[in-house]
């Protein structure tokens, strides 16, 4: 059964709609890479789905179900049971998620007893086994966050973000304030250990190399909506949305290999502004008299646009 499902997904903030009829969903144990310039309400729906948005930003339709149920019409004490039990959160920034003032193995060692309460022995060493999972050495354990380098706080923030075992993680930028070797790395563990013990990712970044790294599926976002989706393989290799292929041009060792193509030109519309027809069409060189009329819409493991650049059966 479908993990999570994001149905038509209505977010408003003062301008407009930031996020604009996005749907998705993950199955148990995948991970799906959200991927978008900046501003295309990346953040704003994975903060829907743990039930945090900003302030000036609100749901105003679609519905957001985990394991069937929905869960974004909770009242806040609900979400106490399911937040960083059933869904947990790691963000760029590991400071979001780590104590200062206190050393890692107690950080670990509490979480760990807050979801799973275990004899003090089996913590320690779960603990234990924690740290050996991201790779910090047992004797780190007394350290403080502020005596680790910035990749190895951000992978006890993924220890910490992963071991209640939960059933999704919503991971915003988990790998975009490190350095690009170390993103790949970071990413690559993270597949692992969610995988292992069947998380699903809800993974948002705009570093396609992060994706590649991680994402069982793919979904590329523009102007607030899905406007591709399908195997991370099929997409990064071959992506059938213009859009798509204008993000992945020029990128080394990702994406089909051609001569480097400048940014794509023009802007993402902001909130409440967005062009008729396809969204993108203001920016697309592929764009014909249809796109500024009529709005493409998106069937699974397609893209949507009426001129895509691969067959649409190609990430069926
Ligand atoms: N709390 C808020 N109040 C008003 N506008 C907001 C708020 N949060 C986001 N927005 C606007 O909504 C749009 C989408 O924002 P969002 O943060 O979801 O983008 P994003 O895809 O995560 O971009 P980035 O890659 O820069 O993180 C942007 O135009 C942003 O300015
Ligand atoms: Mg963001």
């Amino acid at each position: 059964m479908t993990l999570l499902a994001v149905e038509d997904l209505v977010i408003e903030v003062p301008g407009g709609r930031a996020v604009d009829g996005a749907s998705f969903t993950i199955e148990p144990g995948e991970v799906l890479g959200v991927i978008g310039e900046s501003g295309a309400g990346k953040s704003l729906t994975g903060a829907a789905v743990i039930g945090l948005l900003p302030a000036g930003a609100r749901m105003s339709a679609g519905r957001i179900l985990l394991d069937g149920e929905r869960i974004d019409d909770l009242h806040e004490e609900d979400w106490e049971d399911l937040r960083g039990k059933r869904i947990s959160a790691m963000f760029q920034d590991p400071a979001t998620a780590l104590d200062p003032l206190r050393c890692i193995g107690a950080q670990l060692n509490e979480t760990l007893n807050a979801h799973h309460p275990m004899i003090e022995k089996v913590r320690r060493e779960r603990v234990g086994d924690w740290l050996d999972a991201v790779g910090l050495p047992r004797e780190r354990m007394r350290a403080y966050p502020h005596e680790l380098s910035g990749g190895m706080r951000q992978r006890l923030a993924l220890a910490l973000a992963l071991c209640p075992a939960p059933e999704l993680l919503v991971a915003d930028e988990p790998t975009t304030a490190l350095d690009a070797p170390l993103r790949v790395q970071v990413a690559a563990l993270m597949r692992r250990l969610a995988g292992r013990q069947r998380t699903a990712v809800l993974l948002i970044s705009h570093d396609l190399h992060t994706v590649a790294a991680a994402a069982d599926r793919v979904a590329v976002m523009y102007a607030g909506r899905i406007v591709e989706s399908g195997p991370a393989e099929a997409v990064l290799r071959a992506p059938a949305h213009p859009y798509t292929a204008a993000l992945l041009a020029g990128l080394p060792g990702v994406g089909p290999r051609r001569a480097r193509l400048p940014a794509i030109p023009g802007a993402m519309p902001l909130p409440g502004t967005r062009p008729d027809g396809c969204a993108f069409h203001p920016r697309c060189a592929r764009v014909a008299p249809r796109c500024r009329r009529e709005a493409p819409t998106l069937a699974p493991g397609t893209a949507a646009c009426f001129y895509p650049l691969t067959a649409q059966a190609a990430h069926g």
